[in-house]
């Protein structure tokens, strides 16, 4: 367990955030990293042209460590549809296939497959809600020779529920279908392992669980794609970038790997060390370690939620950092602003409350949830 780490953020005591999967809060030396970097713009004599690589690199490097894989094959995006619109630039849907998606889907996930959908003569098939919480099951029953591409979260977003992406992804390669991930909500919360999941793409942005800054975001493209064609034709994803001078000499060739997929301006002098400095800290707290804390934390609030009538899915088919609680009444659209008045911080997303504390998160801000839940009667 990870004793808290409140003093690196900057929340005061009396504000109960428990909000990470709406936004992170950016921690004190990433702010401190992404605000020296901000002001290497204010002497930009200072940038010289190898420091347009050498940023995007360690980027690259950190970012493969939430894959387990090589960073070869991290492309650097701005966010999740981003990421999401190359792998449906890339993958073939014929004409009767369909895309497999999630009921309640995020919807970045969602769109770009109903307009490839739309320009294919395919569908997009709607994974229907599971009664039973299981995820897995529900896909895994839903995936025939029809589907062309599974394109799924590991979390999905308004219920919790965790996908055993290793069996969904055996049941693809058996089938023959493509598959895309958003790991959005989980990736930095959640151990993920592209070597055994073995997705064709996959990404996440950075500014929930990987505590990173806005507009940043990791994609892992499958070795065998990694010939294929990116979102944008810029300078720096070509073979001679490197020679500032000789850009003109247009090059045929891309750099090596994931690169091509690279988005414009990815040498991010901001963003990026404040990107870095946060993955960084994360992997040092160690994703397991991070899932079990947070997850000790939503036990406790689950159960004291229970007394009050709410209901999450089973401990075993939900993630551990996301818990989404469920009355049989609406919950008030209004409950996050009543929270909020009381400096409690969480969000309503479907018919659930979603609560999703972080290791800089007390027990005392979750007893604060239960009092103000008990108190408004929601
Ligand atoms: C599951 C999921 N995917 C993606 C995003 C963000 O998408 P984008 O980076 O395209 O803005 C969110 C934001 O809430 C999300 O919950």
């Amino acid at each position: 367990m990870i004793p808290c780490q409140r003093f690196l953020f900057d929340i005061p005591d009396d504000v109960a955030y428990l909000n990470c999967a709406y936004m992170a809060p950016l921690m004190k030396p990433a702010l401190e990293a992404g605000t020296a970097g901000l002001a290497r713009k204010a002497q930009p004599w200072r940038i010289a042209p190898e420091q347009f690589f050498t940023g995007a690199e360690e980027f690259r490097a950190t970012a493969a460590q939430f894959f387990a894989c090589s960073a070869d094959n991290i492309a650097i995006v701005p966010s999740a549809s981003y990421g999401i619109a190359t792998a449906a630039r890339n993958l073939p849907v014929g004409r009767g296939r369909s895309v497999l998606v999630l009921a309640e889907q995020f919807p970045s996930n969602y769109y770009p497959w109903q307009r490839v959908a739309a320009e294919n003569g395919a569908t997009v098939k709607v994974v229907p809600w599971p009664a039973d919480h299981d995820w897995t099951a529900a896909v895994l029953d839903s995936l025939n020779a029809d589907v062309a591409i599974a394109a799924l979260p590991q979390v999905q977003w308004t219920s919790g529920g965790r996908l055993d992406l290793v069996r969904i992804g055996e049941a693809c390669r058996r089938l023959g279908a493509a598959l895309v991930l958003d790991l959005t909500q989980s990736l930095g919360a959640l151990p993920f392992s592209a070597g055994d999941v073995q997705p064709d793409f996959a990404v996440a942005a950075g500014y929930k669980w990987l505590l990173g800054p806005y507009s940043t975001g990791l994609l892992s493209v499958a070795p065998k794609w990694q010939g294929g064609i990116p979102q944008e034709e810029n300078w720096i994803q070509r073979a001679n970038a490197r020679d500032f001078s000789s850009l003109t000499l247009y090059s045929e060739d891309y750099d090596r790997g994931a690169r091509r997929f690279d988005m414009g301006e990815r040498s991010n002098f901001a963003l990026l060390p404040a990107a870095v400095r946060a993955m960084k800290q994360v992997l040092e707290w160690k994703v397991a370690q991070i899932s079990e804390t947070v997850g000790a934390l939503n036990r406790q609030l689950a159960e004291a939620a229970a007394e009050l009538g709410f209901s999450s899915p089973p401990e075993r088919l939900r993630a551990p950092h996301y818990l989404a609680l469920r009355r049989n009444q609406e919950i008030p659209k209004e409950l996050p602003e009543m929270l909020a008045r009381e400096k409690v911080f969480v969000s309503v997303r479907g018919s659930s409350i979603r609560v999703a504390p972080h290791v800089y998160n007390t027990a005392g801000d979750g007893d604060r949830l239960i009092s103000c839940l008990r108190r408004f009667g929601a």
